[in-house]
């Protein structure tokens, strides 16, 4: 699968339309028998982010190597089953691959995922892996077999922007807002310390409450911005680039462990594959969606000065101790030392 071609022509819904066209595998599909095996993957992003063109990748490799003995059936944009519903469809057998935000792993019992949400932790993208490609990342996937789970990898989407109808450069701009926010206390945390109000909504509902004056504003990084549309319904865009965006892989144990050993093989390493081509777009998707986005003229983006991210900064500092308890002090002590090595 190609990363878009972005232009100032295209519209998004032609862009969309030409995914979709481009989603067809020759010699896939159509002369190929029934697969002996498929595998459902669900998610609630759109395919064309980061984590949509892996899950497709992921499809394309699994099914050409197989010869398309294993198949793959991808379920974006919630279709199937959204934030609320799909950790629990996983566990119970009705998809076998989800891939939820890092902030959403809290609320099924393993809250130190949420270290990944402390606001301005990560100065970039290789101080994110020192997490997850280290020890630390290991034990954090090790957390879910006690919930009849198995993480079989992380993944970026990137880093996190502020929107509303008014621009966020400074915590008064956040004052008595009602922020969409991930289901992570961490999260919820930022927000009140900048004076907002968190309110934890479904990534599917969130356009529809912005629409509706619902929620007043959210946090995401622009491909998940730009592709949901929020741009329609937000005037303002403000590049605070203040919390990380990243993905977990998971699958169910009991499904996991009763794959043949070779084709648990073959899709463990057509899934590291296409996350690791998913952590090499990333950057480039939510660049082009920022492009998009001027294009479109729809919203007013703000970049901050040094000293507005500064003060947005001191802000939310005290978060970090505040939730240190929710995190476990343990795993706080291994991120900052994970975080130390250069
Ligand atoms: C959100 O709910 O805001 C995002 O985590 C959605 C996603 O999976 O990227």
């Amino acid at each position: 699968m190609n990363t878009p071609a972005w232009s100032a022509s295209i519209s998004r819904r032609t862009w969309l339309a030409t995914l979709a066209g481009s989603a067809a595998l020759p010699g896939v599909t159509g002369a190929t028998p029934k697969p002996d095996i498929t595998l459902r993957f669900s998610h609630v992003v759109a395919e064309e982010t980061p984590k949509g063109l892996a899950a497709n990748r992921f499809k394309v490799l699994v099914e050409q190597r197989s010869g398309g003995r294993i198949g793959v059936q991808i379920f974006p944009n919630a279709q199937l089953y959204g934030d609320h519903d799909e950790m629990q469809a996983l566990q119970l057998g009705a998809v076998d691959l989800v891939a939820p935000s890092l902030s959403k792993f809290g609320r099924i019992g393993l809250p130190e995922f949420e270290l990944f949400d402390l606001p301005f932790l990560f100065d970039d993208l290789s101080a994110v892996r020192r997490i997850t490609l280290g020890p630390l990342g290991k034990k954090l996937l090790q957390g879910l077999p006690r919930q009849g789970l198995v993480g079989l990898g992380f993944f970026d989407n990137g880093f996190k922007q502020m929107s509303a109808n008014r621009p966020l450069l400074e915590p008064a701009n956040f004052m008595n807002l009602r922020m969409r926010v991930q289901a992570s206390r961490v999260i919820a945390a930022q927000m009140r310390a900048l004076g907002a109000r968190p309110v934890t909504l479904a990534f599917s509902e969130t356009r529809r409450a912005l629409a509706a004056g619902v929620v007043d504003g959210t946090e995401n990084p622009v491909s998940n911005f730009w592709t949901q549309a929020m741009h329609e319904v937000q005037t303002d865009l403000s590049l605070t680039n203040h919390g990380y965006l990243g993905y977990a892989v998971v699958t169910n144990q009991r499904f996991w462990q009763h794959l043949q050993p070779d084709d648990r093989s073959l899709i463990n390493q057509a899934l590291q594959e296409s996350l690791a081509f998913a952590n090499q777009i990333a950057d480039t998707q939510n660049d082009q969606a920022l492009h998009a986005l001027r294009l479109a003229g729809t919203t007013r983006i703000h970049n901050l000065t040094k000293g507005q991210r500064t003060r947005l900064r001191q802000a939310v500092q005290p978060v970090q101790q505040q939730l240190a308890s929710r995190i476990g002090p343990r795993w706080m002590k291994d991120m900052e030392q994970a975080l130390r090595q250069a």
